[in-house]
């Protein structure tokens, strides 16, 4: 199956998860009765790679005795999953505390943790700003978490954040949670080296590290045996995916990984996140367009158009460079969904600057944006070296236009796809009606249609018949 892949010999891809991991697999259905009566309760801010840290925490509590409980008020331990990528994400957590004083007032004995990134920014310097918090554990300690509880049940307040070179949990099942049995996601590393300017993650969750691939095969085919249809490979840079055999010293790379795990089954879909412009390689691309169930669709941050913006970011690419790299892609995938991050008001940035943003957005036209303005974080190099110079307005201003711009060129994009016929991947019943069912296409855009008999987990075809920019509409054929 991998005769294509010399360097790829070796590795034993049918090896059980078993044999990767302790526990078993976990449904949510037994997850309420436990050996000690005690229960968690844990709410995820920020990246996709946090809601499945969440996972992995979950089972971690879960064999230490633990059950999970959709309901704070009942909680014995309530977790908060922080994120500091910015500001305002820090704001929501703080303001989040303060609803959960009642907790206390209600509950006494109830514990309090911070988890993620915003405690592992802020250390032990949060116990002393949030007098609620019983509890402070870094991305990399969630293994101490049962020890940290213990602690705190004695009347201490309790703190890990040290960060670890080696920790990627690979052989811990993660507890599915808020899932609906089709789509999962997969952690394939942690951490980040790419040290942007503006960026707190390196900070927040270290060294960059690579999964075993094989744990990660495993893992895939161990959703695809339980009945789900999707899997999303995660990390902060996808595209420098590196891992060696600690035995055979091969060494795999991220196609290579793509590859094996579209290899698990022709009805699993596959997609990824989050590639960065200087590493996307073209081997990714073709590998994308040899395998029907890897999803054509790529998320590439832009942040900016400007090539001198770019430097003063430590992207390490230009605008050139970028609008190659999307050249490249439209060559070797020319159906891909393409959609990227900006961030308006970078230190420096001139009114210029900034329409070189918009222009590159008209050239590449994205499905989709997610769209931020400048957030100074504390200890960045951005923070360091360059004032945070554009005037709030002028952010917010600037920040508008290309929404605007984005949100035109969504509905453009989408209506174009009027009148072509998509495989769509059921997921849910459709928020609109219950007699609507909705589902992504392989370029990971939203398609609503009527349905009956038909389950989440089922692949249809849908012919598209009229468009929001948000979503796609059609009849299944
Ligand atoms: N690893 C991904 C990005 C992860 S953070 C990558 O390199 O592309 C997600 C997005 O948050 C970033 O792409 C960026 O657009 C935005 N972001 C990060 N730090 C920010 C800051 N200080 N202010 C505003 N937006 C920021
Ligand atoms: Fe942050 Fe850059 Fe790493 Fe992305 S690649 S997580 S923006 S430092
Ligand atoms: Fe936020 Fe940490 Fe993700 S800062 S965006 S939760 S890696």
């Amino acid at each position: 199956m991998y005769d294509n892949n010399p360097t790829l010999e070796g590795l034993e891809l049918n090896k059980p998860l078993e044999e990767f991991r302790q526990g078993e697999a976990l449904g949510l259905e037994n997850m309420e009765q436990t050996a000690t009566g005690k229960k968690f309760y844990i709410e995820s801010y920020g990246c996709q790679m946090n809601f499945s840290d969440s996972e992995i925490v979950a089972s971690i509590l879960f064999e230490s005795g633990f059950g999970l409980t959709k309901n704070f008020e009942e909680a014995d331990l309530i977790l908060l999953n922080t994120c500091a990528i910015r500001d305002n994400a820090e704001q929501r957590v703080r303001n989040r505390l303060k609803e959960l004083k009642i907790v206390k007032k209600n509950k006494p004995d109830a514990l309090i943790g911070m988890l993620g990134c915003m405690a592992e920014r802020l250390k032990t310097d949060l116990l002393e700003e949030e007098k609620l918090l019983d509890i402070v554990c870094g991305p990399d300690a969630y293994r101490d978490l049962p020890k940290l509880v213990g602690t705190a049940d004695e009347g201490q307040k309790a703190v890990n954040v040290l960060l670890s070179r080696e920790e990627t949990y690979s052989d811990i099942n993660p507890l599915r949670l808020d899932s609906n049995g089709v789509t999962a996601f997969i952690s394939i590393m942690r951490g980040c080296d790419n040290m942007c300017s503006f960026c707190v993650v390196p900070f927040t969750r270290g060294r960059e590290r690579s999964r075993n691939a094989m744990s990660i095969v495993a893992e895939a085919r161990e959703l695809f045996e339980r009945g789900y249809k999707e899997v999303t490979l995660l990390g902060q840079n996808v595209d420098s995916y590196k891992w060696e055999h600690p035995e055979t010293t091969t060494v795999t790379n991220f196609a290579q990984l793509l590859a094996m795990v579209a290899d698990v089954a022709p009805e699993l879909r596959v997609r990824f996140s989050t590639s960065h412009p200087k590493d996307i390689t073209d081997e990714v691309l073709y590998t994308m367009a040899k395998y029907d169930n890897i999803c054509n669709y790529i998320h590439l941050p832009v942040q900016s158009g400007n090539s001198r913006i770019l430097d003063l970011m430590n992207r390490t690419y230009d605008r050139a460079w970028y609008l190659n790299r999307i050249d490249a892609i439209r060559r070797i995938v020319p159906d891909c969904g393409l959609s990227t991050d900006v961030i308006t008001g970078f230190c420096s940035e001139t009114e210029e600057e900034h329409q070189e943003t918009l222009s590159l957005m008209e050239l590449v036209q994205y499905d989709m944006a997610y769209m931020f303005f400048y957030s100074e974080r504390p200890g960045t190099l951005a923070a360091r070296k360059y004032p945070d110079d554009i005037p709030h307005d002028v952010k917010i201003r600037r920040l508008n236009e290309i929404i605007t711009l984005q949100t035109k060129h969504s509905a453009k994009r989408n209506q174009d796809d009027i009148g072509k016929t998509f495989k769509v991947l059921v997921e849910k019943t459709s928020k609109r009606s219950d007699k609507d069912m909705c589902g992504r296409n392989d370029q990971n855009k939203m398609v609503v249609f009527p349905a009956e008999n038909i389950h989440p987990g089922d692949y249809v075809h849908v012919k598209i018949t009229s468009a929001t920019s948000a979503t796609l509409i059609g009849v299944m054929v």
